[in-house]
């Protein structure tokens, strides 16, 4: 457990409804009187927004495999600091969309061997896991027509293509099989309130 707070992350590939069922959940902790933080990855402090905007705007070949592994580590690490470790010590309800398990496979799955210097890294700079972790699956091309839908100009890793997304949807699915007390899997390839009906399930059996 990590402090008296609770930490969950949202993990997914590129569209499958993280950011929208991190706000709804956020929404309705903070309407049942809980005391919630809504936050995310890349990003969540001042300092994580300015690396965010590194690693996500510009030419995909800007950073190689290994930098950009650096980066998000260095963009956690000062969210951790400033953000996360923060609200968790004062007993709130942290809510992250996304966590390392999105280094575990953006990084980790995008070339060689990096997976292993994933979690050396996460380890030793990191060392946090959330206490629950909800995995949205769908379909890679249904998530990704969502995405690019979407249309707000941090393409760098969508535009990776269906392929590198078909993989990390099997990554996610395989960290879950691994880890299945932290890590639930929810089917979201369904209408939103569906989905927000799940996750809303999960979390307050999880609190209870
Ligand atoms: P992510 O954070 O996983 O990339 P978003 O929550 O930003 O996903 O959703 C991507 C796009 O799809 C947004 O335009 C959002 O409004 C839409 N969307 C989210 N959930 C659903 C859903 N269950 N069905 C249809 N569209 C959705
Ligand atoms: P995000 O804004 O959550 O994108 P989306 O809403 O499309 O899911 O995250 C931006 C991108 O950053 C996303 O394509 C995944 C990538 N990413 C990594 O490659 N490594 C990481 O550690 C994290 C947190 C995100």
């Amino acid at each position: 457990m990590s402090g008296q707070g609770r930490f969950v992350s949202f993990e997914g590939i590129d569209g499958s409804g993280k950011s929208t069922q991190a706000r709804l959940l956020y929404e309705a902790l903070i309407g049942a009187g809980r005391d919630a933080v809504l936050t995310r990855e890349p990003g969540g402090s001042p300092g994580a927004e300015e690396i965010r905007k590194l690693v996500l705007e510009g030419d995909p070949d800007r950073w190689s495999a290994e930098t950009e592994l650096l980066l998000f580590t260095a963009a956690r690490r000062d969210h951790l600091e400033r953000t996360i470790r923060p609200a968790l010590a004062a007993g709130q309800i942290v809510i992250c969309d996304r966590f390392v398990d999105s280094t575990r496979m953006y990084q980790g799955l995008r070339s060689g061997d990096l997976r292993a210097k994933v979690d050396a890294l996460h380890d030793l700079m990191i060392g946090q896991e959330p206490d629950l972790t909800l995995l949205i699956d769908m379909d890679p091309d249904a998530g990704l027509a969502r995405a690019l839908r979407r249309g707000d100009g941090e393409a760098r890793f969508e535009s990776f293509g269906s392929d590198l997304q078909r993989r990390m949807r099997q990554g996610f699915l395989d960290l879950a099989r691994a880890a299945p007390d932290r890590i639930r899997v929810i089917d979201g390839a369904r209408n939103v309130d569906a989905v927000a009906r799940d996750v809303h399930a999960l979390v307050m059996d999880y609190l209870a």
